[in-house]
């Protein structure tokens, strides 16, 4: 484990969220299973979006990545309404379909230029002990019950 970066535990994070909504579309109408993949993804990712807002991005905007954070925040809402649109149209029965390609869409963007600009920058900046809190909430963190993200309020 303390070999292990942040950057690439994150981007491995950014690979499973992905592997189950692919999971997901690749068995469009086959029932459980996809959706089981789907539902484990989306709570996966509001994880992820969490984890980045409170522990991530504060410390990375004090070392001064002012803008770039405010692009991550703004595309978190996007794809959290997403979710949510998703949830709902499987509720009501639907297929989730094209809200799934536009999650996937999405997720491409956004992911990528947090890999290239911000996780790199995450080993750089976090001090040992938040780097080890932020490895310990992958491995075992709970999102908070009702937490919605910072522009989605
Ligand atoms: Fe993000
Ligand atoms: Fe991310």
């Amino acid at each position: 484990m303390e070999t292990q970066t942040l950057a690439a535990a994150l981007e491995r994070e950014h690979r499973e969220i992905d592997e189950g909504v692919e999971a997901f579309s690749a068995r469009q109408g086959s029932g459980d299973e996809g959706q089981a993949a789907l539902s484990r993804a989306i709570r996966a990712l509001r994880r992820h979006i969490y984890l980045e807002e409170e522990f991530l991005f504060p410390p990375l905007r004090e070392a001064g990545l002012v803008a770039p954070i405010l692009v991550m925040l703004r595309e978190h809402a996007q794809i959290w309404q997403t979710l949510d649109a998703i949830e709902g149209d499987l509720r009501a029965g639907g297929d989730a379909d094209a809200l799934c390609r536009q999650l996937a869409t999405q997720l491409l963007h956004h992911n990528l230029k947090e890999e290239k600009v911000l996780y790199p920058q995450a080993d750089a900046v976090l001090t040992a002990s938040a780097t080890g809190q932020l490895l310990a909430f992958l491995d075992s963190g709970e999102l908070p019950d009702g937490w919605v993200c910072q522009k989605a309020r």
